[in-house]
């Protein structure tokens, strides 16, 4: 058999959706005892997107945010031979929401999978997307990261329902004969000791001892708010040291670190630790709130349609989330 001639992934275009209806703080302060300023000040947050659950939801956002990604790459859903979803809020189990997206772009008979790794899912299913072209097997594939955090969300439960919004972010990802484009750089890791920090029971046995007494509604997200927290800053900064160390990058080489949206706080405590000036590491969780799988594809996409970063520069890809899971990719564009 011939050997695999050596390749490299494009970027061919990106795409994302939100929901038209915006849940402001000052909304949730009628619906809660909270405040406007309790919120920006702790989060970073201002307002939300949120679905209408009688015609929206994750796979609409997913599809939507695909559309367009296709658009912007100029292609047809009939192009690509793989789509991945990224998601933990799918509607069913079976079938995978990429089944359903795949099947409406018109993208049949590609193979068509969801990847679960709660808010890494976008970077996960970019990483995995990548290598998977990489080994010969796949030539274009469509990437979702999606979560319609609104439908696993108890809004009487004031310290979780503040944080989260509804969005989709897709990527287009195709073959190219230089081997230095793409994910030159990626890491992926999970550590399941931690999963009752965040975690979504469908069954009462799976609610953990410490959190049996507290008013739990099945179906809806559980946070340990400040254990999060601490897993967070401390994994996103390593996480971003670990990339620019393994590629040999200084952050004047990288043109923007796409970050998940989890926290403003988290984000900046990072951002100042390793010296990266706020215009690379960008902020869109004050106008759409933490979308889990949803926001680091929705803010690539904005990025792109903004001119903020081209061909041969550096992209660096981090989210870390529910599992626990944290990850990072480094993109030649
Ligand atoms: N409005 C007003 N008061 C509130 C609210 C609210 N929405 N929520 C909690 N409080 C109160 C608490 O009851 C508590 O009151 P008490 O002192 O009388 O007991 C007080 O505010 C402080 O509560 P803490 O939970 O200690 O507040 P903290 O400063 O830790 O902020 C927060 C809470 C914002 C959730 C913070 O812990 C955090 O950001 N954690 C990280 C969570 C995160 O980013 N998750 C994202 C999902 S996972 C991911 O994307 C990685």
């Amino acid at each position: 058999m011939k050997p695999l001639e050596p390749c490299g992934v494009r970027l061919a275009g990106t795409g994302s959706a939100v929901p038209p209806q915006v849940l402001h703080n000052r909304d949730l302060e009628r619906m809660m005892d909270t405040s406007d300023e309790w919120i920006a000040q702790r989060t970073g947050i201002r307002e939300r997107r949120i679905c209408d659950p009688t015609k929206e939801g994750t796979f609409t956002l997913g599809r939507d945010a695909l559309v367009r990604a296709l658009e912007a790459s100029g292609m047809a859903g009939k192009d690509l031979d793989l789509v991945i979803c990224g998601t933990c809020t799918g509607e069913m189990p079976c079938p995978s929401t990429a089944c359903r997206i795949a099947s409406e772009v018109g993208a049949t008979p590609a193979a068509a999978f969801d990847l679960t790794a709660a808010c890494c899912g976008f970077v996960y299913s970019m990483n995995v997307a990548d290598s998977l072209i990489r080994s010969g097997r796949f030539r274009a594939v469509g990437v979702i990261g999606v979560d319609a955090m609104s439908t696993a969300i108890d809004y009487d439960d004031r310290s979780v329902s503040i944080l989260f919004g509804d969005a989709a972010g897709a990527a287009v990802l195709v073959r190219d004969p230089d081997p230095t484009r793409g994910c030159i750089y990626q890491r992926m890791h999970a550590d399941g000791a931690g999963w009752s920090n965040l975690y979504i029971p469908r069954r009462p046995q799976e609610v953990p001892e410490e959190d049996r007494d507290n008013p739990i509604k099945l179906g809806c997200l559980r946070m340990n708010g400040r254990e999060v927290f601490r897993f967070a800053v401390t994994k996103f900064r390593e996480t971003v040291e670990d990339a620019l160390a393994g590629t040999g990058l200084g952050v004047d080489q990288i043109a923007q670190f796409v970050c998940h949206q989890s926290n403003q706080r988290i984000i900046e405590a990072a951002r100042e630790k390793i010296g990266i000036p706020p215009e690379k590491m960008p902020v869109n969780i004050d106008r759409f709130g933490n979308s889990s799988a949803g926001s680091a594809g929705l803010l690539l996409d904005q990025l792109r349609r903004d001119g903020k970063f081209g061909v041969g520069d550096h992209v660096v890809l981090v989210a870390f989330g529910g599992g626990l899971t944290w990850a990072s990719g480094v993109w030649r564009i």
